[in-house]
């Protein structure tokens, strides 16, 4: 065959073929040619998603009568005047080929009036050719409406999903550019019916709770963090705020949404030790460095990015994500636990919308200090450490506590050697089945490392020779059970040690409904201030509620007060009364009424116990309670 130079109308099909790959792509485009006009709103119309039709309104600056033509030829651009230029690109365009190429495969009319001109110019055709030109009247701006699109490429029409998964494509798309931008206005449509609309925001914050609610972006955490000439600022989940899947994780580098799979893996990597399997966190981070420190011209759509210090900026995303994450803010309050210590909260603020609450209890203003959680007064329902400073109180989850703690602690001793082994004196033959023993083979050498050993038996079966030290109560077959049960199938990347580890931690730790000495539950407490992350467990549970006095009533020391007047405000009578029981501002007595309510008489006789509400007497009780004391029989008949 001869070499030809191919026409201009199938060069420019190929090229579409990698910039449009779906109606979400071309919306990509159009919508990015708008914010580079400097478009203030930005109105987009879809039918199926985009495939039927997309039409993109923006009141940017126009195109003149004079350049529109060769705005829809391929390499024509007004962002790149010299070479130089691509080693800095401040625009989001700069290929000077999307409109060609959309245009090369729809039936398309391109209308735009520049700011000044008399009147605008519609420009219309398909596959690329232009046969219509029209002057019209019209708004400054541009308009770019696309039909059919692929109408004359079968092979990419035949790969458009369902309008529903091309109109949810096309919302992310849109989604991730508006939180990109939020002082822009954005309308969308589709068939007629709005589907998305952000107006104006003042900053990122705004723009967020416009597209996610909120609910959520209440909790959102703030991270701003700068060094080394890179920022990353924006928001992230707390660990208790998840979604299933990773598409609310936006990372946007110069104004630009990418998808850069290292970025991505820092984020989850920041995250790592404190979400549960299957969740993945809310996060929107900007990240601004010098423009020629990134190179966007590496991939067609230019999604992708490449750093001069990928390193760097990676480091940059982890370091500014565990700042946020260590920041008292991520311990939810009091009626806003999702899990947590739920009955005191219950107890305390019974039922109470969030929204109520937020006038009562507020966020810590200031980081903690070295006693973040101050003093430890005593435990509550053998399950609930309670611990307080000057104006906050903390209830801890006993289990989840010491879960963080021996995780940390058993991991920073993992890098020296491996966890203490105890042998079995008879060892055990495990009779697994194949599915098992498959799974059992995927996690053994992570499990072997944390104190474990198996041999293998014969043709299918496996002998179990030794266990943690840290497990040598639990029954060693079951336990192995369990390992199997929870741990399931290893996924791809996953960091298989830790979450064994956070297994083991959570089968060595403290279980609810133990008694503690106060000295454990000060030694608890104190090792816990020690954690590079106090405030979650491996699994992402939270480990503290706390409450914040308002200053004013936590001047006058009567932190019962607040909460009274709150369940007055609400004119409940029950909970009046069981606020009243609490009006010297005794925390002890609230939690009896807690106990009464749910109608455990051990309870309430031993919150009765420490009705004053002395902390001194509370821990004396507790005491006395695992010694079986008279004493404390005495003590109790002469209060209840
Ligand atoms: N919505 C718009 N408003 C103003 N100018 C536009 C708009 N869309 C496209 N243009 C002009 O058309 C040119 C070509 O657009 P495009 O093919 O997307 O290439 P690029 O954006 O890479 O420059 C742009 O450089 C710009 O000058
Ligand atoms: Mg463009």
């Amino acid at each position: 065959m001869k070499i030809r130079r191919l026409p201009d109308s199938l060069v420019n099909k190929i090229a579409a073929g990698e910039v449009v790959e779906r109606p979400a792509s071309a919306v990509k485009e159009l919508v990015e040619n708008a914010l580079d006009a400097g478009a203030r709103t930005i109105s987009v119309d879809l039918r199926d998603g985009g495939a039927a039709l997309l039409r993109v309104t923006d009141d940017g600056h126009g195109i003149t009568a004079e350049e529109l033509p060769l705005a829809l030829e391929r390499h024509a651009t007004s962002k790149l005047a010299r070479d130089e230029d691509l080693d800095a690109i401040a625009t989001l365009g700069f290929r000077g080929e999307a409109l060609a190429a959309i245009c090369a495969v729809s039936r398309f009319t391109v209308t735009s009036r520049a700011r000044g001109a008399a009147e605008g110019l519609r420009l219309g055709g398909e596959g690329g050719a232009i046969s219509q030109r029209l002057g019209v009247p019209g708004e400054p701006g541009t308009t770019v409406e696309i039909h059919d699109l692929f109408f004359n490429t079968p092979a990419r029409l035949k790969f458009l999903k369902a309008p529903v998964t091309e109109l949810s494509a096309s919302l992310r798309t849109i989604a991730q550019l508006a939180l990109a931008h939020p002082a822009t206005q954005f309308r969308v449509t589709n068939g007629g019916r709005a589907v998305l609309t952000a107006p104006a925001a003042a900053d990122l914050r705004q723009r967020i709770g416009a597209l996610w609610g909120w609910e959520t972006t209440e909790r959102l955490l703030a991270v701003d963090r700068a060094e080394h000439g890179v920022r990353v600022a924006g928001w992230a989940s707390p660990p208790d705020v998840t979604r299933g899947s990773r598409d609310d994780v936006v990372l946007i580098v110069n104004g630009r949404p990418v998808r850069d799979p290292a970025l991505l893996q820092a984020v989850l990597a920041a995250y790592r030790p404190l979400l549960p399997r299957d969740r993945f966190p809310l996060v929107v981070l900007a990240v601004t460095l010098a423009p020629y420190d990134v190179d966007v011209n590496v991939h067609p759509t230019k999604a992708w990015v490449r750093f001069r210090q990928p390193r760097l900026v990676q480091e940059m995303l982890v370091a500014a994500l565990h700042e946020a994450l260590r920041r008292p803010g991520v311990v939810p309050s009091l009626g806003a636990a999702p899990t947590g210590p739920a009955a005191v909260a219950e107890a305390l603020a019974p039922g109470a919308p969030p929204s109520e609450q937020a006038a009562l209890f507020q966020e810590a203003p200031a980081p903690y200090t070295a006693a973040r959680f101050g003093r430890v007064l005593g435990q509550v329902q053998e399950t609930f450490i309670v611990a307080t400073t000057d104006d906050e109180v903390f209830f801890l989850d006993q289990h989840v506590v010491h879960e963080r703690v021996v995780f940390e602690q058993v991991r920073a001793q993992l890098d020296a050697q491996p966890l203490a082994s105890q042998a079995l004196l008879f060892p055990e033959t495990l009779d697994l089945g194949p599915a098992a023993r498959a799974l059992l083979g995927r996690w053994r050498a992570p499990l072997e490392r944390l104190g474990f050993a198996f041999e293998e038996f014969g043709a299918d079966a496996v002998v179990l020779r030794a266990v943690p030290t840290l497990l040598k109560g639990d029954e060693p077959k079951r336990l192995v059970e369990a390992v199997l049960e929870e741990l399931g199938d290893p996924k791809a990347g996953e960091p298989t040690l830790d979450r064994a580890l956070a297994f083991v931690a959570c089968r060595a730790a403290v279980k609810a409904n133990t008694p503690l000495a106060p000295e454990e539950m000060e030694r608890l407490v104190a090792d816990l201030e020690l954690t590079e992350t106090p405030y979650f467990c491996p699994h992402g549970r939270p480990i503290v509620s706390h409450v914040v006095m308002r200053a004013a009533a936590a001047r006058r020391g009567e932190p019962a007060r607040i909460m009274r007047a709150a369940a007055a405000r609400r004119g409940e009578p029950a909970r009046i009364m069981r606020a009243a029981a609490a009006r010297r501002g005794e925390p002890a007595r609230i939690m009896r009424a807690a106990a009464a309510r749910r109608g455990e008489p051990a309870r309430v006789m031993r919150a009765a116990a420490a009705r004053r509400g002395e902390p001194a007497r509370i821990m004396r009780a507790a005491a006395a309670r695992r010694a079986r004391d008279e004493s404390w029989r005495g003590y109790t008949s002469d209060d209840a």
